[in-house]
C-alpha cells in the first residue's frame, strides 16, 4: 500500500473521482477519418471532441494507435512508444491530451503487455537465434516428445489460440516453438523474465508522465502462465472436434497475476497523482479474483472488465448463440452488485470493439422498438453501481451490419473461424449465420455521424462499409432531438454525475425470476430509486407487479407521459423517497 495514496473506502466523501465517471470508448479506425485514406485517425478524433463533450463523458479510452502491422487491428503493436502514421503523429496525440484536459476530460490508453507483434524488434531479437539475450523474453520451447518439428501435434502443448488454431507456431530456422495466445503475429512475451516487467513499466512510466491518465489494459489477466519449475506448460482439456485443448486453466488468472499487478502498482503508479483510472479486460475472470484484483488495499487495479453477461447468449462458444433469457442476466449481474459492494469496484458494459451492437444482440432493433430498447439497455445498466463504459456508436442506437456474404468481414477471428469451420465440415450458412450475429466486425462499421453517402466518416472509401441504415441513424440527426437515444445517453451519464445514488447506492435486486422485467433498487443514506425496465414487448401493470411504484416521482424515463402501463422496452428510475 502506497502511504501517499491511502484506500479509499467508497462513501460519498471519499470516493474515487471514477465512480461517478463516465468512460467513453474509441475505436479511431472507425470513429472519424480526417485525410480521405477510409480509415480513422487522431485528426478526426481532435475533430469530434465537441460530440463527446455534449454527451458528457468524463474519460476518453482510445484503442491502440501505436505503430502495428494490424493484424488484429493495432492489438499487435510493433513500438510501444510511437504512434503509427496510419493514425497521425505523436504532436496530434499531445494535442490530444492537451484539448482533453482544458475541456476537463481525461485519456485512458490501450496496454496491450499480455502480446507485442512479431514485428516488434523485441521479438526480431528475440527469434534471431536461441541465444539471443532476448530469446527469454518470449516463450520458446522445442517440439513435445519425440516429435519432429513441424509434425501435427508436435506443438509444446495442446492449447487452442483464441483466433482458430494451434497457440504455437515453429520459427524454422531455430526448429523451435514460440507461444500466441493470439494471431501468429501476436507472440506472448515471457512476464517471468524480471527484465521484460521492467521494459513494459518504464514504458508505462513514460506515458504517464507524458499526461495520459491511466490504462485500459488489454487481457491482463492471461500475463501469469501455469509453468513448472522444469519450463514444461501443461495440456488443457480437449476441445472436442478440433484436436487442440483449452488451456485457459494454465493461463487465466495465473499463479504470479497478483504479484505482477502489484508490481507494477508499485513500479508505475504509486506516489502519482490519483487522478488516474486503470481498468483490466480479464476474461474469465470470477467474482472472487475480481475483489481481489480490485481491493484498494491490494493496489491492483481500479476496475475489471468481466465477461460473464456477455457469454449468456453462447453455448460452447461464442458463435454457438443462443437466446438469452433474462432470468440469468439477473442472476449474474446481481451476483456482481453483491460480490463487490462492499470492496472491489465494477465496470459496467454493453459493448466494446468486440462485442455485437447490444440493441441488435439483447434488444430489439426492428424500426418499432429500436429507439426504445436501445434507451433500455442503457437505461438498465447505467443505473447500477460501477463505471459506466460506453463505446461509440451505442449513443446512437448503432446496430449489425447486415453482412451478406463470408468476403465482407475483415476481422481475423471471423476470418480465420469461417476457415476452420469450413475445414471442420460445417454449414457455410449456418456459420455465416452465427458470424452475422456474433462478428467483432459488427462493432468496427463506421461511426454514423450523419445521412451523406459516407456517414460524414469519410471523403474516402471507408475500410469498413458505413451501415445502410447510417441515412436515418446518426448524430446529426438526433442532436437536438430531446426524445432520442444520443439526448437520453446526455440524460443517464448526469443522473450519474449529479446523483451520488447512482454513483454509490446500495443494490438490491426486485423480481429476480420475471422473464420480462428487471427491477431493482438504489439506496444512499435515505435516497431511494426504483428502477423498472420492461426488458421485451409485452406490457405489464406496474403497480401489480411493484407496487412501490406508486405515488413515487419519475427521475428519469425513456418514454413519454408516464403511464399506468409499463410500455413496450419502457424504462423508468423512480425516486422513492
Ligand atoms: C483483447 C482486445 C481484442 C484483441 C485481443 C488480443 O481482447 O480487446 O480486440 O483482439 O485482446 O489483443
Amino acid at each position: 500500500m502506497d502511504p501517499a495514496n491511502p484506500p479509499h473506502p467508497m462513501g460519498t466523501e471519499s470516493a474515487p473521482w471514477w465512480t461517478s465517471a463516465v468512460v467513453y470508448q474509441v475505436y479511431p479506425r472507425s470513429f472519424q477519418d480526417c485525410d480521405g485514406d477510409g480509415i480513422g485517425d487522431l485528426g478526426g478524433v481532435l475533430q469530434r471532441l465537441d460530440h463527446l463533450a455534449d454527451l458528457g463523458v468524463d474519460v476518453l479510452w482510445l484503442s491502440p494507435v501505436y505503430p502495428s502491422p494490424q493484424a488484429d487491428n493495432g492489438y499487435d503493436i510493433s513500438d510501444y512508444e510511437g504512434i503509427d502514421p496510419l493514425f497521425g503523429t505523436q504532436a496530434q496525440l499531445d494535442e490530444l491530451i492537451a484539448a482533453l484536459h482544458g475541456r476537463g476530460m481525461r485519456l485512458v490508453m490501450d496496454l496491450v503487455v499480455n502480446h507485442t507483434s512479431d514485428e516488434h524488434p523485441w521479438f526480431v531479437e528475440s527469434r534471431s537465434s536461441p541465444s539471443s539475450p532476448k530469446r527469454d523474453w518470449y516463450w520458446w520451447r522445442p517440439p513435445r516428445g519425440r516429435f519432429a518439428a513441424g509434425t501435427p501435434g508436435a506443438e509444446p502443448t495442446n492449447w487452442q489460440s483464441a483466433f482458430s488454431g494451434p497457440a504455437w507456431t515453429l520459427d524454422e530456422a531455430s526448429g523451435e516453438y514460440y507461444l500466441h495466445l493470439f494471431t501468429r503475429k501476436q507472440p506472448d512475451l515471457n512476464w517471468e523474465n524480471p527484465e521484460v516487467r521492467q521494459a513494459i513499466y518504464a514504458m508505462m512510466r513514460r506515458w504517464l508522465d507524458r499526461g495520459v491518465d491511466g490504462f485500459r489494459m488489454d487481457v491482463i489477466n492471461m500475463i501469469s502462465k501455469d509453468v513448472a519449475d522444469d519450463g514444461h506448460l501443461h495440456d488443457g482439456p480437449p476441445i472436442p472436434g478440433t484436436g487442440l485443448g483449452d488451456g485457459s486453466a494454465s493461463y487465466i488468472c495465473g499463479p504470479r497475476i497478483h504479484e505482477f499487478l502489484q508490481e507494477m502498482h508499485r513500479e508505475v503508479f504509486s506516489g502519482r497523482d490519483a487522478a488516474l483510472l486503470t481498468v483490466g479486460e480479464m476474461p474469465g475472470v470470477t467474482i472472487e479474483q475480481a475483489k481481489l484484483f480490485t481491493d484498494p488495499a491490494r493496489a491492483e487495479v481500479d476496475m475489471v472488465f468481466q465477461f460473464e453477461h456477455v457469454n449468456l447468449d453462447q453455448g460452447s462458444s461464442k458463435w454457438d448463440v443462443r437466446p438469452l433469457r433474462l432470468r440469468n442476466l439477473k442472476a449474474s449481474f446481481g451476483r456482481w452488485q453483491a460480490g463487490l459492494a462492499d470492496v472491489g469496484w465494477n465496470s459496467l458494459y454493453w459493448d466494446n470493439h468486440d462485442q455485437p451492437r447490444a440493441v441488435s444482440r439483447f434488444g430489439d432493433d426492428s424500426p418499432a422498438f429500436r429507439r426504445d430498447s436501445a434507451t433500455c439497455l442503457a437505461t438498465l445498466l447505467h443505473l447500477h453501481r460501477g463505471t459506466p463504459y460506453v463505446y461509440q456508436g451505442e449513443e446512437l442506437g448503432m446496430a449489425n451490419f447486415p453482412f451478406a456474404s463470408v468476403d465482407e468481414f475483415r476481422d481475423v477471428e471471423s476470418v480465420n473461424h469461417f476457415g476452420a469451420a469450413m475445414v471442420a465440415g460445417q454449414d457455410p450458412t449456418a456459420v455465416l449465420a452465427a458470424m452475422r450475429r456474433m462478428s467483432r466486425d459488427n462493432a468496427r462499421t463506421p461511426v454514423q455521424w450523419d445521412a451523406s453517402p459516407s456517414a460524414g466518416f469519410t471523403t474516402g472509401t471507408s475500410w469498413l462499409p458505413v451501415n445502410p441504415d447510417h441515412v436515418e441513424w446518426n448524430a446529426a440527426a438526433q442532436r437536438d432531438d430531446p426524445t432520442s437515444v444520443l439526448a437520453h445517453y446526455r440524460r443517464l451519464i448526469a443522473l450519474r454525475h449529479e446523483n451520488p445514488v447512482v454513483a454509490l447506492g446500495d443494490f438490491a435486486m426486485l423480481l429476480p425470476e420475471h422473464e420480462h422485467v428487471y427491477a431493482f433498487t438504489r439506496t444512499l443514506d435515505s435516497q431511494v430509486l426504483l428502477v423498472v425496465c420492461n426488458v421485451g414487448a409485452t406490457p405489464y401493470e406496474l403497480s401489480a407487479l411493484l407496487p412501490r411504484a406508486n405515488g413515487a416521482t419519475l427521475l428519469l424515463g425513456n418514454l413519454p407521459d408516464a403511464a399506468a402501463t409499463l410500455r413496450p422496452w419502457e424504462a423508468r428510475v423512480l425516486q422513492l423517497s
